[in-house]
C-alpha cells in the first residue's frame, strides 16, 4: 500500500517537504498544494518554486492543478510532464468559497456535464498520454447521493489513480467521513483508488487495512483495488505517522524536537517577520500538540505568546513536560 502526504496549502510548501522528507522516511509521494492558473497562461511564482525540479531533488511528487478549463488544464500538464512529472493530480474536494464559486475544486462536482466535457476534450486530446492523470475528489457538493453519478462520469477514464475524501463540500474537514459512500465508490472505481480522511494513528490506518483486506490484495482486477492512502491533519501532528504505519520507530522526542527548530529556520529564512513565522508555527503547534499527552495548557501558552522568545519558551515547556503519545 502506498502512503502519501496530502496536499494542504499553506503547510506542505516545498521547503516543508524537503525538510520533512529529510528526517522521516515512509511517504511515498507527496502532493503540493492546488496550483491555479491565472490569466495570460501563467502560475504563481511561489508555485513556480513548488514544481522547479531542483528544489524538490529525491522526491516523488506530484504537482496538483485547480482548475475547471480544460485547455488551462492542458497548458500546465504539458509543463509538467516536460519537466519529468510522471504524475499529475486534479483537484475536485477543494471546499473553500473563493474556489467553490467559480465553478472550481469541489464546486466542479456541481456541473457534472461540464466535468465530462472538461474530461473528454482532455483525453481526446492527450491520447495515451492521459495516463498520467490522477484525480482527488469529494463524495459530492451537498449530498453524499451525488457520489453516485460522480463514480458513473469518473468510470469512464482510465486515470492513473483516484483519491477519495468522503465528505461532502459542506462538511469542510468536519464530522466523520462517509464509509458507506466510500465503499460505494470504491466499487464503482475503474481505476486504483486511494483513500484519505480521518487517519490519525496507527490504528486507525489498521482499522481500514483490515476493513478493505480483499481490495487492498486484489490482484486479479475483478476487485476494485485500494492502492494507496493519504495522510493530511494526521501526518502534520505526527511527522512519524507513514514511518510508524509502515512498522518503523515510533516518534522519537529529540527527533522531533530538531525538526520542529528546522522549521522554524526555514521560516525565520522565507518570511520577513517574525510575526509570520510566529502565526506559520502556531498553526503548525496546533496540530502538533495532539501527539502529546496532556498538552492543553502548555498549547494555550503557545497559541497565546506575543513574542518570538515567548514562543520558544513555551515550545520548550511543552516538549519538556509532555510525553508522546
Ligand atoms: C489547511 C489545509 C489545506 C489544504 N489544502 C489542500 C490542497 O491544496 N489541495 C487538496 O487537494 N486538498 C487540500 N486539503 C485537504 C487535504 O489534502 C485532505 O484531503 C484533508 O485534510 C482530509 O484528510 P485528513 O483527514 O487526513 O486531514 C487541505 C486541508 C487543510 C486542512
Amino acid at each position: 500500500m502506498n502512503i502519501y502526504y496530502a496536499p494542504m496549502e499553506g503547510i506542505t510548501n516545498v521547503y516543508f517537504r524537503k525538510l520533512h522528507h529529510e528526517f522521516f522516511a515512509g511517504v511515498d509521494a507527496y502532493f503540493t498544494p492546488f496550483i491555479g492558473i491565472y490569466a495570460g497562461r501563467c502560475i504563481k511564482k511561489r508555485d513556480e518554486r513548488e514544481i522547479d525540479r531542483a528544489q524538490n531533488e529525491g522526491i516523488n511528487l506530484i504537482p496538483q492543478i485547480l482548475t475547471n478549463h480544460s485547455d488551462d488544464f492542458l497548458w500546465l500538464y504539458r509543463k509538467l510532464r516536460n519537466l519529468g512529472y510522471e504524475e499529475v493530480n486534479l483537484n475536485l474536494g477543494c471546499p473553500s468559497g473563493t474556489v467553490t464559486g467559480k465553478g472550481r475544486g469541489s464546486g466542479f462536482l456541481k456541473h457534472l456535464d461540464e466535468l465530462e466535457i472538461f474530461f473528454d476534450e482532455i483525453f481526446n486530446e492527450l491520447g495515451d498520454d492521459a495516463s498520467h492523470i490522477s484525480v482527488k475528489s469529494r463524495i459530492g457538493f451537498n449530498d453524499a447521493s451525488e457520489m453516485e453519478q460522480i463514480s458513473e462520469l469518473y468510470s469512464k477514464y482510465p486515470f492513473k489513480e483516484l483519491t477519495i475524501h468522503p465528505r461532502v463540500r459542506k462538511q469542510f474537514y468536519k464530522g466523520y467521513p462517509d464509509m458507506d459512500a466510500f465503499k460505494k465508490a470504491l466499487g464503482k472505481s475503474s481505476c486504483p483508488v486511494c483513500y484519505n480522511g480521518n487517519i490519525f494513528t496507527v490504528s486507525d490506518y489498521e482499522k481500514l487495512a483490515n476493513d478493505y483486506s480483499d481490495a487492498i490484495n486484489s490482484t486479479n482486477g475483478h476487485l476494485p483495488k485500494l492502492s494507496s492512502v493519504m495522510l493530511g491533519r494526521g501526518i502534520v501532528s505526527n511527522p512519524a505517522l507513514a514511518r510508524e504505519i509502515k512498522g518503523g520507530d515510533k516518534l522519537q522526542i529529540n527527533e522531533f524536537k530538531a525538526f520542529r527548530k528546522e522549521l522554524e529556520n526555514m521560516y525565520t529564512k522565507e518570511f520577513d517577520t517574525e510575526k509570520n513565522v510566529l502565526f506559520k508555527m502556531k498553526e503548525l503547534w496546533s496540530y502538533m500538540s495532539t501527539s502529546f499527552e496532556s498538552s492543553d495548557k502548555y498549547i494555550k501558552a503557545i497559541l497565546k505568546s506575543k513574542s518570538f522568545a515567548e514562543y520558544e519558551s513555551a515550545a520548550r515547556m511543552l516538549e519538556n513536560n509532555c510525553t508522546l503519545i
